[in-house]
């Protein structure tokens, strides 16, 4: 991620990561941007009805957080830039890497190749499409094929599938962004240059939030006891911007942090996975993204 130099440099809002982890206000005010709402519904595991234990799902970043040892805590500033230009990698990051993992291999059985369909692998609608055509495809056909192979890759990452949600919040423009870069990843040898689009800090929340922390956490909900959250239960979005100050939220979620339990001299690592690859503004983002358009029990309001 790189700042758009100057402008962004004007509306950079700076936390204070101190001693005592309180983040002065006021945030940066929400951008007049309608393609930003707010997180709503269940999470995706809980969607699915599903345990962390029972999933690979979410777990793309395979690394987690230390044991005994308090976690480095984030750089002395959080800043949370106006505006920041996006690459496909960075979207990448953003919305599938928690599950397809660095290079978009996912695990399988369960996590299928999120490059193999780039390659030309088919996926099962283009089967589908070719079997109900009953025949050998032609050339017209042969030629039409890339196209329709970039049509169905960009329908499944737009609508999800039986255990990949769907990635609504994503413009045509990120998607053109995203697809490139996945021929990146496939190693494609008609890769086009890497291209930027500009956003505000609010569609960079969004993309965090919606595309990684919403598979696991659900939107709302009170939040869990502390044996409770050692057994596996979550906590809600909504329920952690109570519990944590900014630079709690990003210790959390880029080092990782043991979940403490009162009344208990006890410190456990946690379960959730360490997203390493995210940066502080960027996950500073995320928490005033959700502390300005708060969580909300269904979408649409
Ligand atoms: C919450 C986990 C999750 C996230 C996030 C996710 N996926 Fe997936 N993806 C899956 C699972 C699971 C499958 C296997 C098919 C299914 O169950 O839907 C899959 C399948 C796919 C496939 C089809 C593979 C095939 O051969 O059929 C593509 C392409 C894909 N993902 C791309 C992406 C892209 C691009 C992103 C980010 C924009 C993304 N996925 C985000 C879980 C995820
Ligand atoms: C793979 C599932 C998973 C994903 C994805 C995930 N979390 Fe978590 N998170 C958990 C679990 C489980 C806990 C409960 C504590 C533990 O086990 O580590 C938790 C706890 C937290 C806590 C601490 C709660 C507290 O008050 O002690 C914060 C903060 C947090 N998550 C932030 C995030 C952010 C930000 C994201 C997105 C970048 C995110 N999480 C994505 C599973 C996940």
């Amino acid at each position: 991620m790189r700042f758009a130099v100057g402008v962004a440099l004007l509306g950079l809002v700076v936390f204070s990561a101190g001693a005592s982890g309180q983040a002065p206000r006021p945030w940066p005010s929400a951008p007049n941007d309608p393609t930003v709402t707010p997180v709503a519904g269940p999470g995706w595991l809980t969607r699915l009805g599903v345990t962390l234990s029972q999933t690979s799902l979410g777990r793309g970043a395979g690394r987690y957080g230390p044991s005994d040892r308090p976690a480095t805590p984030p750089s002395a500033s959080l800043g949370v830039p106006a505006d920041v230009s996006l690459t496909g990698a960075d979207l990448y990051r953003f919305n599938c890497q928690a599950c397809h993992g660095l290079e978009g291999r996912g695990a399988p059985p369960e996590i299928k190749s999120a490059v193999d369909p780039v390659r030309g692998v088919p996926l099962d609608v283009l089967r589908e499409q070719m079997k109900a055509q009953h025949q050998p495809p032609g050339e017209a056909e042969a030629r039409a094929r890339p196209e329709r192979i970039r049509a169905a890759i960009l329908a499944r990452v737009h609508n999800g599938g039986q255990r990949m949600p769907s990635r609504a919040h994503l413009s045509a423009g990120e998607l053109d962004l995203l697809f490139a870069y996945l021929g990146v990843l496939a190693a494609s040898p008609k890769t086009a240059p890497a291209k930027r689009e500009t956003v505000n800090w609010a569609r960079v929340g969004q993309h965090v939030v919606k595309g990684t922390c919403h598979i696991c956490h659900d939107a709302v909900g009170a939040r869990p006891s502390d044996a409770a959250m050692v057994q596996g239960k979550i906590p809600s979005l909504q329920s952690l911007l109570v519990s944590q100050s900014v630079a709690g939220f990003v210790t959390k979620a880029r080092s990782g942090a043991p979940v403490q339990m009162s009344g208990l001299a006890m410190l456990h690592r946690g379960r959730m996975p360490v997203f390493y690859y995210l940066t502080d503004p960027e996950i500073a983002s995320a928490y005033v993204y959700l502390a300005t358009y708060p969580p909300q029990a269904t979408a649409g309001r």
